[in-house]
């Protein structure tokens, strides 16, 4: 693939304290850019990252044909950067694509896009383990039309951002509420894809639950409002009775990668793995009866998450709140050493990219 490329004549780099960086805020010099016109994909290029221009009546903006997906390069050596499950992440988006009437991209595209954009930036690649570059693929609908209806254009960039590492104060246990009033998705809806107004749309019930102290909605099922479904930016584990119980993929989750990974090695591990409806009354059952053992989100962001608290109509259950959980901590252990090349990668989740 041809890839035309322009460098930046000034890095941004030397401005940037890696000491302290906040999420998402700042970005590293270049951006891979592709327009989709007369039905085709444009010949892609990596320009440096900056402003793009486009009319108040671009379609994106009105009618929400926008998907994206979020993943991570970690720095191994000074030779080589990791990507983690990319080719899962491009399957995701175009699954994102196809469900919002989007085109899609093509594997070798999306890859030699990243490798490229990577290769260029691979100093904003934070060195401190558990930092790392957070890479951030988005399409959006860019034809300037006031019309309901499918874009016939469109934009791809991928972008990249150094991020911190997660828990750099040590794992904090997240506090969640369920929401009497509010849903995230409904099977046939647009839940299960990286949809840009899935996140808009749950932005005011997570505000009020912050509002009342928890961290973040747990979302149950919109039809009985009964079944867990998943959490924010991350999908929902309970260790019960020494097994694995997480929501099934109903059509309303996202089908986190890292929730595959968690799986896998659960699996690896010789631990019962249940992907099934469960209640939220099950939960709070198997708290009364002693046999909920650990509770955790699992997502990009934090890799695993553990969860201390959750509220559901007034009642509440409390696992250990100050600390993790053995089983979740021995998990993000896994996850994290494969990703940083410090254990064997079995699974073949590692994209390896050399730097010259
Ligand atoms: C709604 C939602 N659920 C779950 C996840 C976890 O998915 P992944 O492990 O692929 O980051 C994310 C993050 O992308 C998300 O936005």
């Amino acid at each position: 693939m041809n890839i035309n490329i322009t460098k930046t004549t000034k890095s941004r780099i030397t401005y940037i304290n890696f000491d302290k960086l906040d999420f998402g805020r700042v970005f590293s010099d270049h951006m891979f850019v592709m327009a989709y016109q007369n039905g085709t994909w444009q010949q892609p290029s990596i320009e440096p990252y900056g402003s793009i221009t486009f009319e108040p009546s671009m379609m994106a903006l009105h009618y929400g044909q926008a998907v994206f997906e979020g993943m991570k390069a970690y720095h191994a050596n000074d030779k080589t950067i990791h990507l983690f499950r990319p080719k899962d992440h491009h399957k995701r988006l175009n699954n994102s694509a196809r469900r919002l009437c989007m085109p899609e991209i093509e594997e070798s595209v999306f890859i030699e896009g990243l490798e490229e954009l990577l290769k260029l930036d691979s100093a904003w690649v934070p060195k401190t383990h558990g930092h790392a570059l957070y890479i951030r693929p988005l399409m959006f609908a860019s034809e300037e039309y006031l019309a309901a209806k499918v874009s016939e254009e469109y934009q791809f960039f991928i972008i990249t951002s150094p991020v911190a590492a997660y828990y750099s104060e040590g794992f904090n246990p997240v506090s969640l509420t369920t929401s009497e009033n509010f849903v995230r998705a409904v099977k046939g809806g647009t839940g299960e894809a990286k949809a840009a107004g899935n996140y808009g749309g749950s932005f005011l019930p997570a505000k009020k639950a912050q509002e009342i102290g928890y961290t973040q909605v747990l979302w149950l099922d919109a039809i009985e409002h009964k079944y867990v479904e998943e959490v924010g930016t991350m999908n929902i584990f309970f260790l019960m009775d020494n097994k694995l119980v997480t929501p099934q993929l109903s059509g309303s989750v996202l089908p986190g990668i890292t929730r595959r990974s968690v799986i896998a090695l659960a699996k690896e591990w010789g631990i019962e793995v249940e992907e099934r409806q469960i209640s939220i009354d099950e939960v709070f059952d198997a708290h009364k009866n002693g046999t909920l053992q650990e509770i955790f989100g699992a997502g990009t962001a934090a890799v695993i998450s553990p969860v201390g608290h959750i509220n559901h109509k007034g009642e509440s259950i409390t696992l250990d709140r100050e600390k993790i959980g053995p089983f979740a901590k021995k998990m993000f252990d896994a996850i994290t050493d494969i990703q940083y090349g410090k254990i064997d990668d079995k699974y073949g989740w590692i994209h390896p990219v050399t730097l010259v």
